[in-house]
């Protein structure tokens, strides 16, 4: 691992059709060091004109007859793969840059950046495997289905996860043959923008892929409401995610996919191993500075076990290291910016004054950037603020339960269900869990195991539409059946 405290910028432009632009209004956007504060540097920044061209350019890309439309599936793996190699030769530049841009610890961003490679890599070997079916329809017809792309597919991803989601979702689009346009988060444009450069190293056709930063009311907006865009996949606030259902049905009907966010239960049985159920809770809820859509917000422990629990918690959210994220110790950085920052210690107030017992940290750390202390509450009540909200934190609430019938109904008593776990060695109680657990996910054992073989998504609030795994796929394709008559003399 190389680490570059001072890793050059090299691309602050729009990526439209394989070429670096203005934005049209001449504006500028700063994107900013969390560590410090500071700007890193100015962002073209991207609004409706850009987003215009960034549509035509895909569209045009996407034509009958285009070099895309036409090349082999299996050509489209072969890019893919070029992609997944270029990333993984520049994995310390890349990595260095997240970790500037976002603040996560370079660590972090390395075992981040190789999560999106293994979309890459999965998606790479997807586009001539996907196909139709044969039908024995009724009549004398001879029916079959064909699978086909669905068009120009808007991507707005959030500032939590850059590259891991940028290639989550560009992985399936390209495999299945779509054209994109990105809406990285102005928080953290710096890695979408290197990337789109890869891909025009990669040898990608240009318009295939477009990159433009800016804002989410403004070019998020845009292309939500873009009559010639065909589908948005957005990952972020649930509040978004209802105001692009309603740009979907105020514009063109347009396909909708939603990941947005969770406050996922994690329960404790006395009969687990304790020890591992501690790290486990631990590092699945501070991982990322709390900012993780699927952490383990909701800690239940069963109350045979829960004042041990709880002191073995406080002990470890006390020991993590706080710091300069390139130092290879530091477990936490800051937080992504002065908004969550602010939002993330008024919620601790509000536990505070709520009564759920502050046992760790609970303020800021340090005197610059967005640093927020491991704070670990005990005696939550599921009626707490903090139990409820998504705080996007460093917080760990632990709740108190006796029976697996009150933990079922507790646990799904929530508007999200994103992830739910359960650490126990009973077999029989595994099995009544993941069978009434309300939630896209369900870990045993385990938690926060995100595959890329595996879909991921949400019930509930927590959105809708599967990514990653062969259900990813067909969030990007249409189906088309064909029936052909068949003449009854010839059968
Ligand atoms: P956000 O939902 O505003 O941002 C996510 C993305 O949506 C960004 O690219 C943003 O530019 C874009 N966006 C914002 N407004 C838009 C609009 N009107 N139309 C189209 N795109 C738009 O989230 P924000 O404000 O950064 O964070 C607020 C909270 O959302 C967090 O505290 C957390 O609770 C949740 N969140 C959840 C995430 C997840 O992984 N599910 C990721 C980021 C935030
Ligand atoms: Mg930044």
């Amino acid at each position: 691992m190389a680490v570059n405290r001072n890793p050059e910028i090299k691309y602050t432009q729009i990526f439209i059709n394989n070429e670096w632009v203005n934005s049209v209004s001449g504006k500028t956007f700063e994107t900013i060091n969390p560590v410090t504060g500071k700007v890193i540097t100015r962002v073209q920044e991207g609004d409706k004109a850009d987003i215009d061209k960034a549509v035509k350019a895909a569209r045009l890309a996407f034509k009958r007859g285009s070099v895309w439309r036409t090349i082999d599936a299996s050509e489209r793996g072969r890019l893919l793969n070029r992609l997944a190699d270029l990333i993984e030769r520049d994995v310390d530049y890349l990595a260095s840059l997240e970790t500037l841009d976002n603040g996560m610890p370079y660590k972090r961003a390395v075992h981040e950046i190789r999560g999106g490679l293994g979309l890459l890599r999965y998606y790479a070997g997807w586009p001539d495997k996907v196909h139709g079916k044969v039908i024995p329809a009724d009549g004398q017809v001879f029916a079959f289905t064909r699978v086909e792309p669905i068009g120009v597919c808007g991507q707005i991803i959030p500032w939590n996860y850059p590259l891991f989601l940028l290639a989550g979702k560009l992985g399936p689009a390209l495999a299945t043959g779509n054209v994109v346009v990105v809406k990285p988060a102005e928080q953290t444009p710096l890695t979408a923008l290197y990337v789109a450069n890869l891909v025009k190293e990669a040898g990608f056709p240009p318009g295939v892929v477009n990159v433009v930063p800016g804002y989410g009311h403004t070019a998020g907006a845009a292309l939500s409401e873009h009559l010639d865009v065909d589908k948005i996949a957005f990952t972020g606030s649930t509040e978004v995610g209802k105001l692009i259902q309603i740009a979907s049905g105020k514009s063109n009907g347009k396909r909708v996919t939603l990941e947005t966010g969770g406050k996922s239960p994690l329960i404790v049985f006395d009969d687990a191993n304790i020890d591992e159920a501690v790290v486990v809770a631990h590092e699945t809820v501070f991982v990322n500075q709390g900012q993780t859509c699927c952490a383990a917000t909701r800690l239940f422990v069963q109350d045979t076990i829960y004042d041990k629990f709880v002191e073995k918690s406080v002990e470890l959210a006390k020991k993590r290291q706080l710091g300069d994220p390139y130092e290879t110790t530091t477990q936490q950085g800051p937080q992504i910016d002065d908004k969550q920052f602010a939002k993330v210690l008024k919620l601790i107030d509000t536990g505070v004054q709520e009564g759920a017992k502050l046992l760790a940290g609970g303020k800021r750390w340090g005197t610059r950037g967005y640093y927020v202390e491991p704070t670990v509450f005990a005696d939550v009540k599921d009626s707490h603020t903090i139990a409820k909200e998504e705080i996007f934190g460093p917080v760990q609430s632990i709740l108190k339960f006796k029976t697996l019938d009150e933990v079922v109904d507790r646990a799904n008593d929530t508007t999200y269900g994103l992830a739910a776990g359960a650490f126990t060695n009973d077999v029989n109680k595994a099995l009544k869990l993941f069978q009434s657990l309300e939630s896209g996910n369900v870990w045993i054992n385990t938690f926060l195991a995100v595959k890329p073989q595996t879909p991921f998504g949400g019930y509930k609030q927590s959105g809708f539409g599967r990514e990653f795994g062969e259900d990813g796929l067909h969030e990007y394709l249409e189906i088309k059946s064909v029936v052909f008559k068949v003449d009854e003399k010839n059968s």
